[in-house]
This record gives structure tokens, sequence and C-alpha cells, in this order.
């Protein structure tokens, strides 16, 4: 081997290779080395072998990480989060509409202040990595500084990270909204500042069509046009009211969707969270514009949203990542969310199998924001993002991973009973960047 070896990761792996469509028949596709080795060199992958095969590689230069007894990952990807939102996890009572005025607008007027958006940023970044997931599509708040502090602190992590400030102008408490001209003005300043600056990456945001007039997105699509790379992030028929009042303010319009994309925010870089209650020409419009889902399952529970639906979204082979959705979704935990997904699919006769949920979580969700050509798995010249998994935390966790079969079952039960006990390490560009304080001996 010719290239440069500078640390090896001893342990077993499971990651996906394949670039299919949609996951039909992802043990195809999927790797599982139990007893492997991962050479890297800085923050690449150079190769991903069995032990046996690659131990003559290892001169007394290259660093060796011995994880045996672990199950190594690809770093999760988050395909839509709020960071303003960490500190309102879990408010008590309310479906969108009035969750957003009771809770989420209140909460996200703090972020005009710097120095709570730095440490509101810190801690979100903090609680991603003990989750496992290295890479999220973020919002921010109407605040350029939210996302000034945000971006700051993914750098200094050397995360790869999506994210933007949103853009309203209607229908929102006064002081987050802002006319099209400063929304435009102030995205194309941070676009300036951050995209494509070292692993960061700049998501148009308008928050959602109801608070949107025509002008604003029409400066979104302006923004579009001449920042053709950034990605475009927003919701997508979430609830039952809201599709109803987007209804009334676009009267002209055939769909939801339809207002997006007639202001051709629908494309490849174009990324919608939730997707619920599409109607036929909808699915038919993100299969044909090759724009992506984000799924999230704990937020549309807890909001009682309604079920996505994952056979469609299946047999029509549109790109969909999953969202933890936080704050109206109840957890940062890969393994948790991909729990509830599963019990999403079996309310609608839906069999959501470990390893088509495990996809979804890192290769499907690189796919989905349009990252897999970087992240997503350990083919060679991918970012070294991973996730060591200990697979059994507790007593019945290890009674129960002792019953399992094989690797299928094993990743089953860690969806099942899995939560951030299981985080036994996070790796982001080559580097250990989270693991657990050691308990002290008192
Ligand atoms: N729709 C518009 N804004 C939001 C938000 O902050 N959270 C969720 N879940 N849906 C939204
Ligand atoms: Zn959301």
């Amino acid at each position: 081997m010719s290239e440069l070896v500078s640390r090896a990761i001893r342990g077993s792996f499971f990651d996906f290779t394949g670039t299919a469509t949609h996951p039909q028949k992802p043990a195809d596709y999927a790797r599982y080395v139990e007893e492997g080795l991962l050479l890297l060199n800085g923050g690449k992958v150079v190769s991903l072998q069995t032990w046996e095969a690659g131990r003559h590689l290892l001169t007394d230069k290259v660093e060796v990480t011995d994880y045996r007894g672990k199950l190594i990952v690809p770093g999760f990807v988050d395909c839509h989060i709020h960071y303003p939102q960490t500190e309102m996890i879990g408010a008590f009572g309310e479906q969108l509409l009035e969750w957003l005025q009771q809770y989420t607008f209140p909460v996200e007027s703090q972020y005009h202040c710097e120095a709570h958006a730095a440490e509101m940023s810190a801690f979100f970044l903090h609680q991603l990595l003990s989750n496992g997931t290295t890479t999220a599509l973020v919002f921010g708040t109407v605040h350029p500084q939210s996302v000034d502090a945000l971006f700051s602190a993914a750098d200094r992590l050397g995360m790869r990270l999506i994210a933007g400030k949103v853009m309203m102008d209607r229908n929102a408490p006064d002081c987050l909204l802002e006319t099209p001209e400063e929304s435009y003005s102030q995205t194309r300043a941070l676009i300036t500042r951050w995209h494509n600056r070292g692993r960061l990456s700049y998501a148009l945001t308008p928050r959602f069509a109801p608070t949107s007039s025509p002008g604003l997105l029409a400066k979104v699509e302006q923004l579009r046009a001449e920042f053709p790379d950034t990605w475009l992030h927003t919701h997508l028929s979430e609830n039952p009211q809201e599709v109803a009042w987007v209804k009334s303010l676009f009267p002209d319009h055939q769909s939801y969707l339809d207002v997006y994309h007639r202001y051709r925010l629908t494309g490849k870089r174009s990324v919608f969270a939730h997707c619920i209650h599409l109607e036929e020409g909808e699915w038919a419009c993100l299969q044909q514009t090759d724009s992506s889902i984000a799924f999230c399952p704990t937020s549309n529970l807890f909001l009682g949203s309604g079920l996505f639906n994952l056979r469609t979204c299946g047999e029509k082979g549109i790109r969909m990542g999953i969202g933890t959705d936080v704050g109206a979704g109840t957890t940062f935990n890969m393994l948790q969310t991909l729990g509830e997904a599963y019990k999403v699919g079996q309310l609608q006769q839906y069999r959501l199998a470990a390893c088509e949920a495990f996809y979804h979580a890192t290769l499907g969700g690189a796919r989905a924001l349009d990252l897999d050509d970087r992240i997503g798995n350990f083919l060679p010249g991918k970012e070294a993002d991973f996730v060591v998994l200990d697979p059994a935390v507790s007593a019945l966790q290890q009674m129960r991973q002792a019953n399992s079969r094989d690797i299928w079952e094993k990743l089953f039960v860690l969806m099942t009973l899995g939560d951030d006990r299981n985080i036994a390490h996070t790796w982001v560009n080559g580097q250990c960047v989270w693991q657990p304080v050691p308990e002290e001996n008192t």
C-alpha cells in the first residue's frame, strides 16, 4: 500500500457500500467486518479490511486504537434539527401551529444575543456528538448571529455541518420578522462568510410557506440562482391545519409543494422535513425534481402530526434521511429515533428492518443531503467520521444481545433498546472528539 497511514482502528465495522436508489435489498450492499481494521490518513479513510489482511501494514509509526468488542458504524446523519429549540424540548400539550406560537417563537427570540447563541451552540454540538451524530442539517433563528455562533463552534470541532438563518416575514411575532430585502442581504452575507469554508455549507432556510410572503420567496429564488450549490431546507406538509392554511394563503398554487416548486426551490439539494400529508402530485414532484425528505418520527408522534408513509417513499425511490427535529422531536439520539421510526412503520403494516433503518441513518442520510461523496461509509477517501457503539450497556441489553443470532438482530436490538449510553466514542475528521467522562472514584 503506497498511501500513507497515520492511524488505525481495530474492531467490528458495519456500513453500506452501495449507492442503490432505494434499499429494497440492503443486505446486498451492507458490509460487516467482524474482525476489522480501518486505516486512516489524517481525516480521511484509507481502507477498511479484515484484521488478518491489514495487520502487516501496521508499522511502528501507525497509532493503533483497539476497540475490540465494540461495533463501529459511520457517524449518524441528522437531516433536520433546530439548534435553538434545544432548550424547549418536551414542551407540553400543543400541536404544530399552537406549539410554534406558545413555545417556539418566544425561545427563538432570545437568539439576538450573541453570548446566548454561543452558549447554546456549544451545548447543541455536544449533544449531537454525545449521541453519535457527526453531521446535521440545522435551522438557526432569524438572527444572523445565531448562525455565526453555530458555524464558529462547528468549525472549531472540524464537523461537517449544513445550516442557515431562518427567513420569515409574516405570521410570527414582530421581533422575529424581517423584510424580504433584509432577509436577502443578511443571508447573502452569511453565505459569503461560511459557505464552503472548511467542512461547513449553507442552506437557504425559509421557515415554511405560512411565514413566507411571495416577496420573500422571490428573494430565496434569487439567492438560489446566485448560489446554485447552496442547500434549501424547509418544512412541508407536516400538519393538516398547516396544509389548509397554505392553501388559503396561496390560492393560485396547486398544492403546498407547488408553492416551493414555482419559486424553483425543489431540486437535488432541497430537503423537505416531514412530508406526511402529501397529495399524489406532490410525491410526483419530489420524485421528478430529485428532492429529498427528512423523516422525523419522534417529532411527528410528539406533535401528533401523523404517520410518514415509508412504503410510498421507498417505492418512489425518493432520497430520504432521518431527522430528530429537536425540539419538536424528543431526542438527539439516532438509535431511539430509529426505534420510533420502526413503530411508525408498524402502525402502517410496514416492517422497517434494521438494515434499512441504519442505511437511512448513515449512507441514506448522506445521500439525502447530497454528501455521499464525502461521508456515509468507510470507502477509501471518505471523511473519517464514525461512532463506536457499545452494543450492550445494561443487564437487559447484555441478555438480549447474547440471544441475538446475527448482525441484523444485534442492530435491531440496538435501535429498540439503545440510547446515548451505547455511544462509547465519537470521531470526527480522524479525531476522537467525544467520549464519556470517566466516573470519579470517591
Ligand atoms: N414548521 C414551521 N416551523 C417549524 C418548527 O420550528 N418545527 C416544526 N416541527 N415544524 C415547523
Ligand atoms: Zn422542524
